[in-house]
């Protein structure tokens, strides 16, 4: 019997990134304030993540300042006037698709007017057709943590039920005007990460209590977005023929921290809190074991008479996923500092892998685990729409960056790929995260760097900007060129 030994014709070989993080230009042409352009980055050195520390006094202080160094995310890195020599770099290494978001804000600057801002559809325009140039396939997501900050104002967020009528006037505009330009979509980003708070929901915290009071709040801005989504397929289908819609899941694989079954059934749990996710988005139902989970925490999902089914009428049609890291499960009271890198509170270190300074923990054959983990319950296709290694780079004196850690990092990640391949996972493409050094999402950071393209840029946001290739660029140009066998 023979087996796919090769990466499919047509596989899309490229990159990504989201608009708060590289576009800058934050109130240029009309775009007003996005939620993650009001949260402060962590100071240089740091690790910790600052998404969640949101308040509705530090977002009203955000809104009155105009300082794009104590707010990274309205610098990104210039990507807004850059962006055909950035595409330009891409285009230089071979790539077959470029992922970016659509800033929400800029089409709909406060989220709730009724027409489209002129100047932010055109922007759009012009970077698809840059990317028409060179023959990249635009992969766009439509909501990559960057909700119009006028909408937590108003009513806070998805976790009102308003936020779907705003939402899909919005999809609807952008599939209808880059209907001839965008084949792939997919609507939220990581859409599991509303199970932790503010920078994925747009819903602030403040007064509720306990954990399970927040739970409430975010499992029901999740059902919103759910709603929201199948609704966007439907649009999307019938405005676009033929287009793709993807969900898209922070993966991350758990393994047992033991063979300790407490240890196994725990692990399983948490889990089944991730594929929940795509559960309700490629199968189209809310899972079983979710209504223990609900009842244990004290949540009540409110759904309207016609959610359910339109769930089940409106699945995705791939999967997209980003993949940095695995999880090790223990069911003991305990965790550390993996808890927060992976979002589960029961992780704790793996002492056979190696991490990254910000404490990721480097798993390739967990990439392998998880494609055959998705495509065995799914059966859709599947796209890795983001892996990388962030970590520090330093010019050398010869004025490169070799960044060789970069390239071992993605090597092993790319044969794992292969293997899954071979074990017969339907790959649709792999882009890695993030071509050009970006503004970090967690930590707002500039140093902690992913990309093939260096950016002279501080965490202070002082620097040139010039961009530089370094050495993984050229390793990946080779790459795509042999169709991910020459690694
Ligand atoms: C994913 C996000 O969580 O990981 C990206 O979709 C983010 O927005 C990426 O940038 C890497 O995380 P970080 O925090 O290192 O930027």
């Amino acid at each position: 019997t023979d087996y796919p030994r090769t990466f499919k014709p047509g596989f899309l070989w490229g990159g990504a990134s989201a608009a708060s993080q590289i576009e800058g230009a934050w109130n240029i042409d009309g775009k007003k304030l996005s939620g993650a352009e009001c949260i402060k980055g962590a100071k240089p050195g740091e690790t910790h993540s600052t998404l969640d520390e949101a308040t509705r006094a530090s977002i009203s202080e955000a809104i009155k300042s105009d300082s794009d160094k104590e707010y990274p995310k309205r610098h990104g890195n210039d990507f807004y006037h850059r962006y055909p020599e950035d595409i330009k770099l891409l285009s230089e290494m071979g790539f077959k698709a470029f992922r970016i978001s659509i800033a929400w804000s800029r089409i709909f600057p406060n989220g709730d007017e009724l027409t489209p801002n002129e100047a932010g559809l055109a922007f759009y325009d012009r970077v698809f057709d840059e990317m028409h140039k060179y023959g990249i396939e635009p992969v766009v997501t439509l909501s990559h943590y960057e909700m119009p900050v006028g909408l937590t104002i108003k009513y806070n967020g998805w976790a009102s039920r308003e936020a779907i009528a705003d939402f899909t006037r919005y999809t609807e505009t952008v599939f209808k005007r880059y209907k001839g330009k965008v084949k792939y979509w997919m609507t939220f980003n990581e859409i599991n990460t509303g199970a932790q708070g503010f920078h994925a929901t747009g819903a602030l915290e403040d007064g509720l209590k306990t954990a399970d009071e927040k739970l409430q709040l975010r499992y029901q801005a999740l059902h919103h977005q759910f709603v929201a989504s199948a609704l966007a397929t439907k649009q999307l289908h019938e405005i676009i023929p033929g287009a793709k819609m993807g969900c898209m899941l922070a993966r991350t694989q758990t393994y047992p921290a033991t063979c300790n079954p407490d240890d196994v059934i725990m692990a399983q749990k948490i889990d089944q809190l991730n594929l929940f996710f795509t559960d309700v988005q490629v199968r189209g139902e809310y899972p079983e074991y979710m209504n223990r989970y609900f009842a244990e925490h004290h949540i009540v999902i409110k759904m309207l008479a016609g959610d359910q089914k339109l769930l089940k009428k409106y699945p995705v049609d791939y999967l997209s996923f980003s993949y940095y890291m695995s999880s090790a499960t223990t069911a003991e009271e305990r965790h550390d500092a993996t808890a927060e890198a992976t979002g589960n509170q029961h992780a704790v270190r793996n002492k056979y892998l190696e991490q990254t300074p910000w404490g990721w923990q480097i798993d390739p054959q967990g990439l392998r685990v998880a494609l055959n983990t998705l495509w065995d319950r799914y059966r859709v296709p599947l796209f890795v729409v983001e892996n990388g290694m962030g970590t520090y780079d330093k010019v050398a004196e010869d004025g490169k960056i070799h960044d060789q850690y970069r390239i071992d990092y993605l090597r092993a990640h790319i044969e794992q790929m292969k293997e899954a391949v071979e074990d017969g996972v339907d790959l649709m493409g792999y882009l890695t995260w993030a071509p050009i050094d970006l503004v970090s999402f967690s930590t707002s950071q500039m140093s902690k760097r992913y990309g093939f393209v260096y950016v002279d840029l501080d965490d202070n946001g002082n620097g040139t900007m010039r961009r530089m290739p370094k050495d993984s660029f050229y390793w990946y140009q080779h790459v795509i060129a042999t169709n991910g066998e020459a690694l």
